[in-house]
């Protein structure tokens, strides 16, 4: 069963209420580096744009409503116990630049949430129909209780859903006591833009998202090919169509790497010389990369061009040696 809301945050906060509303707990689990939406409960140690300004939640944001928030690293099993309504985790996590799943994480939650209790919520607002059509579930047989979807769902226009097991579903207002409203909640405009969206998906079909995949594998190692060559530590993570760019020795796999190959102070230096050969990568070193339907092969050439003119200007800058 699914309810419509107007955005990926609004997904989330609706999904927390729910997993705190069926459970009668309190606590909630998210993971450093994972972003959730901007609530207030979700902001603690949030990935993208909050550690880009390197802020552990935000001003404004009170003691009180994160009181019941735990934070956990990526890619570790934490031990729950009987006041956590829910782990929330993206299952692939993008707003720490990309970071896979290690094997048994995901499965290693699911067991941990069944043996206390607690619902497990995927967060699939980016990899939902971006990374394969049944976005997680084309990666894992791991299942989880909620899954939160947003931005391509809406083609563009503003929405989120919330999709579970309808038994969970129905404890929704109005059919249950747990409260949510949105006045332009399943809106036609960003309906039907979002419909005609998933019509286009599906006619793409799998071997659309597998070409789109084999290309970022493609682009993934020339990039890593261009920076490498002139001595700089990169990694270049994908993920089927993600990937990112990790100025690290080290492959990344939790928010404590992400945060050390930002701060080797590389990653501006390579987003204005790609801006200056007209190639736009994310603004924050923390962000992750799409390739999409839109991007052509030229695309592709012309990026790898880029990259390896700004590889020769951070070499020439000096700033490898500090980092
Ligand atoms: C994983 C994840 N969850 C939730 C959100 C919040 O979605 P929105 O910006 O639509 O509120 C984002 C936004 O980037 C996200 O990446």
């Amino acid at each position: 069963m699914v309810r419509l809301v107007s955005s990926g945050t609004e997904a989330v906060m609706t999904a927390i209420r729910l997993a705190r509303g069926v459970t009668g707990r309190p606590k909630i689990l998210k993971f450093e580096g994972c972003y959730h939406g901007h609530a207030d409960a979700l902001l603690v140690k949030g990935g993208s744009g909050v550690a880009s300004l390197g802020l552990g939640d935000s001003a404004g944001i009170t003691a009180g409503s994160i009181a019941d928030t735990l934070v956990a690293p990526y890619n570790r099993v934490p031990d729950l116990d009987d006041s956590v309504a829910c782990v929330i985790v993206e299952p692939v996590a993008a707003n720490m630049g990309l970071v896979a799943p290690v094997e048994g994480f995901l499965d290693g939650l699911r067991a941990e949430c069944d043996r206390v209790g607690a619902l497990l919520v995927f967060d699939e607002v980016i990899t939902g129909f971006r990374i394969a059509p049944n976005g997680s579930n084309s990666i894992t047989e791991v299942r989880p209780d909620l899954y939160t979807f947003g931005k391509i769902l809406g083609g563009g226009l503003p929405i989120g859903a919330i999709g579970g097991r309808q038994e969970i579903l129905c404890e929704l207002a109005p059919l249950g006591p747990v409260y949510q409203a949105g006045t332009l909640s399943g809106n036609p405009l960003a309906t039907a833009a979002g419909l005609a969206v998933l019509d286009e998906l599906e006619a793409l079909g799998e071997s659309g998202y597998e070409e789109l995949s084999t290309r970022v594998a493609k682009l993934a190692a020339g990039l890593a090919g261009a920076l490498g060559e002139q001595g700089i530590p990169i990694q270049v993570p994908t993920f089927h169509t993600l990937f990112s760019v990790f100025f690290s020795e080290v492959p990344v796999a939790e928010f404590q790497g992400a945060k050390a190959a930002a701060e080797s102070g590389i990653y501006p230096q390579f987003f204005h010389s790609m801006l200056e050969s007209g190639v736009a990568f994310a603004p924050g070193a923390y962000e992750a990369s799409f390739m999409s339907f839109a991007h052509t092969n030229d695309d592709d050439n012309v990026t790898l061009e880029a990259a390896s003119r700004a590889a020769e200007q951070i070499a020439a800058s000096g700033l490898i040696r500090r980092a």
